[in-house]
């Protein structure tokens, strides 16, 4: 199974013209990538990209879900209505939903499982603060993170999350972890899935790297053996960028 991906996360960016131009170019500038190609874009323009998609290598995320499945939540979006309208993938967990949206591990976790129970595959994203990192303590960090969340998941439903790890000090700023210190926590996450689910769901699980991923690092980063790719904000948004990115497999 090829675990490889590279997911694009645009965030709160690009108006809908913009948006069509990039699929757009995507569409037919990726040609035969030796990975997967995941873009997460804004919630409002779904169903219209995943009309204009012709390139089977590429398919939508939604960036985020409400945790309850119905109701008086003004401005929310359900896993029901992403599964309503054919959305393959859904991006839970990032940190900035954590930070700007006081996303809790448990909140979290009940936006997975109803994301799996709905057949959406789920993009997982973990990643530690920067005092985290200057104390050397991310391992055990990353280890709470995931063991709160996913791990607790049957391996049945394990099967269908990517996790991403992004350091939130590497997230927009231009600061990249190093290729060994990316190794070196994906091989850590990938021990952690082991441990719970075994070997042979670890080395099916895709475990992406984010944190300012640009045409300039994706190889390095990406010819580790334990990473499988990446989740890309900044570097997405421009074609020409993401396909290199797209290119360094
Ligand atoms: P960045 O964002 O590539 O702009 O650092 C990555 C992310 O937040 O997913």
């Amino acid at each position: 199974m090829n675990r490889n991906i590279v997911a694009g996360n645009w965030k709160m960016n690009l108006t809908f013209d913009e948006a069509k131009a990039l699929v757009e170019a995507l569409n037919t500038r990726v040609v035969h990538p030796n990975c997967s190609v995941i873009l997460g874009v804004p919630s409002i323009y779904l169903s219209q990209l995943q009309a204009l998609l012709s390139n089977e290598s590429i398919t939508l995320a939604a960036q985020n879900c409400h945790h309850k499945l119905s109701g008086a939540f003004t401005g929310e979006i359900s896993v029901p209505m992403l599964q309503s309208v054919n959305i393959p993938y859904v991006i839970l967990g990032h940190s900035e939903r954590r930070e700007y949206f006081k996303e809790s591990d448990s909140m979290i976790l009940e936006k997975v499982n109803h994301a799996l129970s709905h057949d959406l595959k789920v993009i997982y994203c973990c990643g530690e603060p920067l005092s985290i990192r200057e104390e050397n303590e991310q391992n055990q960090f990353i280890g709470n993170q995931l063991r709160e969340s996913i791990l607790q998941l049957d391996a049945s439903d394990m099967a269908n999350i990517i996790i991403a790890y992004e350091p939130i000090w590497a997230i927009g700023t231009g600061v990249t972890a190093s290729a060994q210190q990316a190794q070196d926590m994906h091989a850590h996450i990938r021990s952690l899935v082991k441990d719970v689910y075994g070997d042979e769901l670890a080395q099916q699980t895709s475990i992406l790297y984010g944190g300012s991923v640009k045409p300039v690092n994706a190889s390095a980063l990406f010819s580790n053996p334990d990473v499988d790719g990446g989740l890309v904000g900044g570097a997405s948004l421009n074609p020409d960028d993401f396909i290199s990115i797209i290119e360094a497999f």
